[in-house]
């Protein structure tokens, strides 16, 4: 069996990657802190954290608001922010870029304002096995205000969407699907062009939840050809609070305004209110303006190391994981399909993950236990809920080997 000591040497410099994140260096029960919940959400950079700072020192003030030379600086980096995102994801146009509070809203703004401008009765969405809380309920309270239909696509024994199974829920009555890059639960990267493919072949648009898979694996939006693209920043390094939602240009013109109040207004009168066109129309009341600024920031950071890094780092810990911890007797991993991002699910035979998970923390080990906000793909599985050990570009090999210690210490304890 190979190890995680023996696994190829990384192709980048982990140690001074550690080096950014201050948090990691703390001690947790009195022992190194090992950070394995990255799918819950990603600690942050000195870079992100100084940036932020900064501005707050510097050039904080409201924006698209004032004359006066903070906002107009202000909205400046704001705005110079959105630029970012889009180059990062290769938008067309910053226009086509909604700052949300996450993904979570990103996907709300899209049920309220797609949905309520272009769905009605007897219409039908597709959802996957697959999809989080947050993709899953956004539109449960369109289809009880619609009295539209959700289908669900259902996934093979590795985890993987059956693609003929999705194609044969493709009607002329659906009108839109929402899919997950990658699974927060399971780790399984999707089939997002083959579903775009034959989704479009219908004009049927299509929502990619990007929540994973623009950390893991990055998104092109225009090659990939997704209609609307959401994800939040706090799973890619930066702050909390902020979030981007990307639809095409005609589709977000075409949607009515889902909040109103300030910033998003052309004119007021108690009779009639007319809107800013996209994406200001839909940024209703004072933004998170210093999360943007550390959002780009965060970006900035991901690009500083690459993707072709990042993965083949996050792989390598992958590997070394499933192989170290399959070797552990009653240990059955949940997601087997090869096209997985760094993410590991697994259960004990005979042992409660929330058992398993206290006795990791006792260990300086944090990994998530539960459902993952997963409830209806745990339904599937027939589980309470995994453990969830999730990797990022700060993760080493020694933390895989604490992971595995950690399991081993905690089941002798256990039985
Ligand atoms: N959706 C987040 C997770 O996967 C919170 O843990």
């Amino acid at each position: 069996m190979m190890t995680a000591q023996k696994t190829k040497e990384n192709l980048f410099d982990v140690t001074a990657v550690r080096q950014e994140f201050p948090i990691l260096k703390q001690r947790i029960h009195d022992k190194p802190l090992v950070y394995l919940d990255n799918a819950a959400s990603a600690q942050k950079p000195c870079a992100v954290l100084s940036a932020m700072q900064q501005f707050y020192e510097q050039d904080y003030a409201n924006v698209h608001r004032g004359v006066h030379t903070l906002s107009v600086r202000a909205t400046e980096k704001y705005e110079e922010a959105r630029e970012t995102v889009r180059r990062f994801i290769n938008a067309p146009d910053v226009n086509t870029l909604v700052f949300t509070r996450g993904a979570t809203e990103s996907i709300n703004l899209v049920a309220a304002a797609y949905g309520r401008t272009h769905l009605k009765e007897g219409d039908e969405i597709i959802l996957t096995q697959l999809e989080h809380h947050a993709n899953i309920v956004p539109w449960q309270l369109l289809r009880d205000e619609r009295k539209i239909t959700i289908k669900i696509a259902p996934i093979n024994q590795s985890g993987q969407i059956d693609l003929e199974a999705f194609t044969r829920l493709l009607t002329p009555r659906v009108k839109l699907v929402a899919v997950t890059q990658m699974s927060n639960a399971l780790g399984i990267l999707t089939p997002l062009k083959e579903i775009i493919d034959r989704a479009h072949a219908l004009q049927i648009p299509v929502l990619v939840d990007g929540c994973q898979g623009i950390v893991h694996h990055g998104i092109d939006v225009q090659t990939m050809d997704a209609d609307f693209y959401a994800f939040s920043s706090h799973k890619i390094y930066g702050p909390t609070g902020i979030g981007v939602l990307y639809a095409k240009a005609a589709l977000l013109e075409s949607m009515i305004p889902w909040q109103g109040g300030g910033d998003m207004i052309e004119n007021v009168t108690f009779e009639k209110t007319t809107y800013k066109s996209a994406p200001h129309r839909f940024e209703a009341g004072t933004p998170s303006i210093v999360e943007a600024v550390g959002l780009a920031e965060a970006l900035r950071f991901v690009e500083s190391i690459g993707y072709e890094k990042i993965i083949q780092h996050e792989q390598s810990l992958l590997q070394a994981a499933t192989e170290q911890l399959l070797s552990i007797p009653g240990l059955i991993v949940h997601g087997t399909d090869k096209n997985k991002g760094s993410i590991l699910s697994f259960t004990l035979k005979g042992t409660h993950p929330q058992d398993l998970g206290v006795l990791l923390d006792q260990q300086g080990i944090a990994v998530r236990v539960g459902h993952h906000c997963c409830m209806p793909l745990m339904q599937h599985l027939g589980l309470a809920g995994t453990c969830r050990a999730s990797f990022a570009i700060y993760n080493t090999l020694s933390e895989v080997d604490a992971l595995y210690q950690g399991i081993t210490k905690a089941l002798r304890l256990l039985r």
